[in-house]
């Protein structure tokens, strides 16, 4: 065989490969979060009749809803509970000193204002109505649990009477 059909078969093997590494990585694609410090099931916690504002402290009375700190965590977890594998490793962080540094999903596009104060305390807007109903969510939330786009947005000012004017959302 000449040298140039061996080097073509050779091109030819590694496009083979090149594609079929690349469809299965697609296939695989996560539609999941970035990695998030621990695997916290929303489902387990608020089973136990958590409120979403013990671990997002700032979802009443301010625009951004805040993610909880290791000192949230350790008033209940200085102890062990449950029996999940994932469950020590909130005192591995803790004896780090170590914070746990999630890793939020979801940002609107700059020009846009939101305040959650303003949906949850003034308007009485229940988190399901923008968020999936995180009692089910037993994995790390992906940014589809999360994400409104401008018609979501729209949608419910129009049914709900609220305000349609651009200058209202837009800066
Ligand atoms: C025990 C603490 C805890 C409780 C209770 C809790 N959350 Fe969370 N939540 C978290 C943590 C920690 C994250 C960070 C992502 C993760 O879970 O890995 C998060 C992430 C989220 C996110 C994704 C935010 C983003 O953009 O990254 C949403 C939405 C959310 N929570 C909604 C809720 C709602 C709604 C409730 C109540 C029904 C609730 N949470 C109750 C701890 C909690
Ligand atoms: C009010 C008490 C309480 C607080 C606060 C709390 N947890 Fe938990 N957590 C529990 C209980 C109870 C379980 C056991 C649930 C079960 O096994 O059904 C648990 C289980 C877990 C587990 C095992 C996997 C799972 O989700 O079930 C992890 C990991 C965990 N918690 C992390 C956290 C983190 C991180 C925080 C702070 C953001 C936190 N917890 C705050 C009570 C709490
Ligand atoms: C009217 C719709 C709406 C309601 C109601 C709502 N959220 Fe949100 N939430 C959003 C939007 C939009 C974002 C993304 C905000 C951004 O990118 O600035 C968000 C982001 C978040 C985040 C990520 C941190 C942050 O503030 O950006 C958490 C956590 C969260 N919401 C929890 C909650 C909880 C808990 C409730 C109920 C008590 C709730 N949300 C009610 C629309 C809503
Ligand atoms: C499920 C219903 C719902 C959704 C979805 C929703 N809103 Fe609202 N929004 C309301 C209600 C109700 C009010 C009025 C609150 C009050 O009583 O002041 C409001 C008020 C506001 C205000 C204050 C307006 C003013 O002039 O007082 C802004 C800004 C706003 N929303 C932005 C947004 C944005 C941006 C989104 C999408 C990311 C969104 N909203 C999604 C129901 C919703
Ligand atoms: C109730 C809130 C709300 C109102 C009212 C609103 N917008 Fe938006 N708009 C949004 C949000 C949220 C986004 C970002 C959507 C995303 O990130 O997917 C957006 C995005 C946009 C964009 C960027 C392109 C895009 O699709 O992402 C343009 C342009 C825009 N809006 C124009 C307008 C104009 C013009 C009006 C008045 C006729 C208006 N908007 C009224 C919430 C609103």
């Amino acid at each position: 065989m000449s040298y140039a059909r061996r080097s073509l078969r050779t091109v030819l093997l590694i496009a083979v490969v090149i594609l079929f590494v690349g469809m299965v990585g697609a296939r695989r694609a996560p539609a999941t979060s970035p990695r998030q410090p621990l695997p916290m099931s929303h489902k387990r916690h608020l089973d136990k009749q958590m409120k979403c504002r013990a671990c997002h402290q700032g979802v009443e009375g301010e625009a951004m809803a805040s993610f909880p700190t290791l000192a949230d965590c350790m008033d209940c977890h200085k102890t062990p509970q449950g029996q999940e594998p994932a469950e020590p490793e909130v005192r591995v962080f803790a004896a780090r000193g170590q914070e746990l540094s999630w890793v939020l999903l979801n940002r609107l596009p700059g020009h846009v204002y939101f305040s959650h104060a303003a949906h949850v305390t003034l308007g009485r807007v229940k988190c399901e109505a923008c968020h999936r109903d995180m009692s089910k969510v037993d994995q790390a939330p992906i940014e589809a649990d999360v994400h409104l786009d401008m018609s979501a947005c729209v949608a419910c000012h129009r049914d709900g009477n609220a305000s349609l004017d651009c200058l209202a959302c837009h800066k």
